[in-house]
């Protein structure tokens, strides 16, 4: 496995890469868990050589976010890829990714940040989507995998590369739960024994709102006020947001239908998290 920590270093690996056929590319921010990891079996499938990127993105953290605590621990995260077939890791330092500071021109989400995360995170889609249009640019990889967890991330994501033809393939995997359904985020790492046990009353509430809709409850406001009810029965959970939306553009929808999917984000003590399901 190769670790390339400058362009030319990735450019001579990309080379060689290359040189045997298509690449994929999995963008991560590091502190890699079995979500990630997911993702890189993914896109060893999809391609024949499979480049992960670690790099903790100063332009999509508001000042009032956890860029300086953000967990890392880098030589366990190139054990991980190492075992996982990963053929070039590339981990540049933010001068590296941003020289001579942050860019003039960046990407704009347009109109579908005014949805879920987007309305109470402003500038980090911004963020997201300049990073990872850099590391397409730098890579161009055929194909790109992006986690279902990061719902918006991954529908804002696919759009950009449609929308600006940037010849990237954009595939989405789905998400990895600790056992009591947890959604697995390097942010977990940041809860209490306390609150990491009332973290899995997100999913608890998702599931409770996908059973009512299984049982053919189709309101939207039944089904929301579902997933509001199940959170506050944990006292360390705080939710943010729950919505019902289209997929695709994110719209609200109601009633709702199969394929809609349910997504929220609640603060478990001073943790942000999210989570989502598809109604099926
Ligand atoms: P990060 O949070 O490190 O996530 C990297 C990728 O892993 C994303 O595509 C995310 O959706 C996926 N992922 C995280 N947890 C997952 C889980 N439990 N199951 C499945 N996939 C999961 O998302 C980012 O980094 C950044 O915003 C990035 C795209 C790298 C741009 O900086």
């Amino acid at each position: 496995m190769n670790v390339a920590r400058t362009r030319e270093a990735l450019a001579s690996a990309l080379a060689s890469l290359r040189a045997s056929g298509s690449t994929a590319l999995v963008p991560t921010m590091g502190f890699l868990h079995e979500g990630h990891l997911s993702l890189v079996d993914r896109a060893r499938d999809l391609a024949d050589s499979t480049l992960v990127s670690i790099f903790v993105n100063p332009l999509q953290f508001s000042p009032a976010e956890d860029l300086a605590t953000y967990p890392r621990n880098e030589a366990r995260d190139l054990e991980l890829l190492r075992a996982r077939g990963a053929d070039v890791v590339f981990v540049p330092g933010v001068e590296e990714m941003y020289p001579g500071g942050d860019p003039a021109v960046t990407v704009s989400p347009g109109p579908l940040e005014e949805r879920l995360c987007g309305r109470y995170r402003p500038g980090h889609f911004r963020g997201v989507l300049t990073v990872v249009a850099k590391l397409f640019g730098l890579v161009r990889p055929d194909v790109a995998v992006f986690g279902r967890k990061d719902f918006q991330q991954a529908v804002l994501i696919r759009r950009m590369a449609r929308d600006l033809e940037l010849g990237v393939r954009v595939e989405t995997g789905p998400i990895v739960r600790e056992p009591d359904g947890l959604a697995m985020s390097s942010r977990n790492a940041y809860l209490s024994d306390e609150e990491r046990a009332q973290a899995a009353g997100l999913h608890q509430a998702l599931s409770a709102a996908l059973i009512r809709f299984g049982e053919g409850e189709s309101s939207a406001a039944t089904l929301l006020s579902t997933v509001a009810g199940e959170v506050a029965r944990f006292p360390l959970l705080r939710l943010q947001y729950a919505d019902l939306v289209d997929p695709e553009g994110l719209d609200p929808v109601d009633p709702a239908r199969p394929g809609s999917v349910l997504a929220l984000a609640a603060y478990c003590g001073a943790t942000r998290l999210i989570d989502n399901v598809e109604l099926a």
